[in-house]
């Protein structure tokens, strides 16, 4: 029997007539999810999902296995429940944008919404409902591979970012035309993981975990998303996976989370491994208890729920909230309806539009000596040199299974597009980023004596970031830097192009180059975007959403930190990296590094100049309850038209807890040609000044709070206003 699509009021009642209709074992498949299906589909997957085993399938199958795999579970099933297929669209299908590290880097929901929506509309033509992501834990630890996938260190940013990206991937309503189900994770704490090693346990005070961890996940359940993936980690000792304060006190008790949540790969059976449960019985009884009502790939709930029921241990209840989680998405996407194929192009001209200006809008110029940048379209030789500068794989990052080298336009390619090939040189230098041999330095040197300017791609490859890809060095690797030695014994100027997944330490490099953009994993049109960047037929925007250390020793570092009793002060900088120096003093600091990061949080240059001035306060004091706007009015002094990202930042100063010297409450992007003025006006209510207290209560506390309206996290103009 195939059911009909309900409308959305009468969902309920279809799934409890149909709960009422399934059979043990077919409420258990529901909560099964498969990766095994194999092209062409085999007899036994096919009497399989006539046989209601699986509930979802993940990463699986081809476009026209995933059609006629529907066609058996709508058509030839007992009770013709779809499948939903899930995929891991991370940062695009196959037009592939930036790393979700620098679309944050863009601070442009708007935008980044648009990249989602395309992404959904690709996926969806391919038989793709679901989607795992977005990624939004909080990351401070660039060790971890991870942060590539992830929205940043501050929580603010991430929620408003999250937000954006789930709307783009489930359109108003989940049932329409191109929208498929995201599924925030990994809730929570997976990005604290001990020492930025993959997998680690996390140790998160509560307090801490309910200012800083849980807001994005709180913000997506408000916002909507339909599906939510427990974390591999432990948190305070219990797997993520098996936790019932965060999983059921938080998220379906204080929340009122009403959506699906998904265990990820194998994390139920892992609990036995992490020392929770005794078995995969137990195991199994643990997730489900904690609230998790689907097992991806493994086969625990399969192998034991039903025995489990029968003797007692587990209440049919149990079962049958989790599958109404299930099938309710189910209703929601219109998967009973058998939705006639949508053609959409992929790569098409909009697409890969938005994939440049995220791109464009992602990179972030950390330096820029001398207004080196840009660089004359209409002189001049140009050398490329390094492993990166026509690397399409490496160009699209983690996570980026449907996308094809083919479709990228590398910054190779784009140079010699933009400058004809008479003007470029090439040379890879090295033949990847661990490249350890010096035998392309010759042809590179070469090359380069050769040039006006010298371009160097320099970072590290995809697969040295992302899932299991914790690194403990942060430098180039490879024999990069040796590289950047032997080039910059020319004299000739040199520009630097990172591309990475994750802040890196490259303090020689750096003081070796005149300007340097950092890339990200910029995706398909990664190469137009930094050509048009240092060409000037763009202005480099983005800015730092994570803090880049000047040293691994430095971390875990961020913005917003907690005052010290005894906090560094200006004699306390300059210390040269790697070099003890006499300790002077008893501050809070390192006696062999400066204690600044290299980069701070919010950072990042333009071609134009920005001045900030009028600072402004609405009224000098904020009743409790009330709204009050800080204002400031931000000119373009410089000589072209540009974005600039206007920040806000606030501080308290005596609290019951004390509280980070900045937090981030506030950000817009500004368009503006030269000379122009605008203002910028950030309402503020006393509830967006609030915080955990040590009872856990979310409390706005009378005081004074100083304020800064900034282009970054450590400048700005300063104000204060008194909470009453
Ligand atoms: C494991 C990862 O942790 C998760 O993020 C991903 O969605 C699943 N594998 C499925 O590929």
């Amino acid at each position: 029997m195939v059911l009909q699509a309900a409308p959305s009021g009468n969902i309920e009642a279809r799934i409890t007539s149909l709960l009422a209709r399934m059979t043990l074992d077919e409420k258990i498949g529901q909560m099964s999810q498969s990766t095994s299906m194999k092209t062409p589909l085999s007899e036994q997957i096919k009497s399989e999902i006539r046989s209601g085993r699986w509930g979802s399938f993940l990463n699986a199958g081809s476009p026209q296995d995933r059609a006629e795999a529907q066609r058996i579970a709508l058509k030839e099933s007992r009770l013709g429940i779809p499948l939903l297929f899930g995929r891991d669209v991370i940062h695009g299908y196959r037009t592939i944008f930036p790393i979700p590290l620098g679309q944050s880097a863009s601070w442009d929901p708007d935008l980044i919404e648009q990249a989602a929506r395309i992404a959904a509309h690709e996926a969806f033509a391919d038989g793709i409902r679901w989607t795992f992501a977005p990624m939004i834990d909080i990351t401070r630890d660039p060790r971890w591979g991870r942060v590539a996938e992830g929205l940043g260190e501050d929580p603010y940013l991430a929620s408003r970012l999250a937000v954006a990206m789930i709307h783009g991937f489930q359109s108003d309503s989940l049932s329409s035309t191109g929208a498929i189900a995201a599924c925030v994770k990994h809730y929570v704490g997976y990005g604290a993981a001990e020492a930025g090693r993959e997998y680690n346990s996390a140790w998160i005070p509560e307090g801490q975990l309910r200012e800083v961890y849980l807001p994005p996940f709180q913000a997506a359940s408000d916002a909507g998303v339909a599906t939510l993936m427990p974390g591999f980690n432990a948190l305070n000792g219990v797997p993520a996976t098996g936790n019932l304060f965060i999983l059921r006190k938080i998220l379906r008790g204080e929340w009122n989370f009403k959506g699906m949540v998904v265990s990820d790969y194998t994390a139920i059976p892992e609990m036995i491994q992490h020392g929770y449960a005794a078995n995969t019985t137990d195991a199994a009884r643990k997730a489900l208890l904690a609230g998790v009502d689907m097992e991806m790939v493994s086969t625990t709930y399969f192998d034991h729920l039903k025995t489990l029921v029968e003797k007692g241990v587990v209440d049919r209840r149990a079962i049958d909230a989790a599958v109404r989680n299930i099938l309710r998405l189910k209703f929601q996407l219109g998967l009973f309806d058998q939705s006639p194929p949508v053609l959409v192009e992929p790569l098409a001209p909009e697409a890969l539009e938005i994939a440049k200006r995220l791109a464009t809008e992602s990179m972030v110029l950390l330096k820029n000596d001398a207004h080196l940048l840009p660089l004359s379209k209409s002189n001049g030789k140009i050398a490329i040199i390094g492993p990166l500068a026509d690397s399409p794989v490496d160009q699209m990052g983690t996570w980026a299974m449907d996308g094809r080298a083919s479709d990228v336009q590398t910054p190779l390619a784009a140079l010699r597009e933009k400058l004809g090939d008479a003007r470029v040189l090439y040379s890879p230098g090295l033949k990847n980023s661990r490249d350890l041999s010096r035998d392309g330095f010759k042809d590179a040197l070469q090359k380069a004596r050769m040039a006006d300017v010298i371009l160097l791609f320099l970072g590290e490859e995809q697969i040295l970031s992302g899932e299991a890809h914790s690194r403990a060095f942060l430098d180039l690797p490879g024999a990069q830097e040796a590289l950047v030695n032997e080039i910059a014994k020319l004299g000739r100027p040199i520009v630097t192009v990172v591309l990475a997944g994750r802040p890196l330490t490259f303090h020689e490099t750096a003081a070796k180059s005149k300007a340097i953009l950092f890339g990200w994993h910029p995706g398909t049109m990664g190469g137009p975007a930094i050509a048009d960047l240092l060409f000037g037929d763009a202005v480099p925007s983005g800015k730092l959403t994570i803090t880049f250390p000047r040293t691994v020793g430095q971390v875990p570092i961020y913005y917003a930190q907690l005052p010290t009793g005894r906090p560094a002060s200006s004699s306390d900088l300059g210390i040269p990296l790697g070099n003890p120096v006499n300790p002077v003093g008893y501050t809070s600091k390192y006696v062999d590094v400066d204690f600044t990061p290299e980069f701070p949080f919010g950072y990042g240059l333009s071609y134009s100049d920005f001045k900030y001035s009028n600072l402004r306060v609405s009224a000098p004091r904020l009743r409790m309850g009330g709204l009050l706007t800080l204002a400031a009015d931000v000119t373009n002094t410089g000589a072209v038209a540009a974005d600039e990202i206007v920040q806000l930042y606030v501080h308290e100063d005596v609290a019951s807890v004390s509280r980070p010297i900045r937090q981030l409450k506030g950000a817009r992007r500004l368009h503006l040609r030269p000379g122009e003025t605008v203002n910028v006006q950030f309402p503020v209510t006393t509830k967006d000044l609030a915080f955990y207290n040590q009872k856990m209560q979310l409390v706005t506390e009378p005081g004074t709070f100083h304020f800064w309206i900034a282009p970054d996290s450590v400048r700005g103009m300063e104000g204060k206003f008194i909470v009453e």
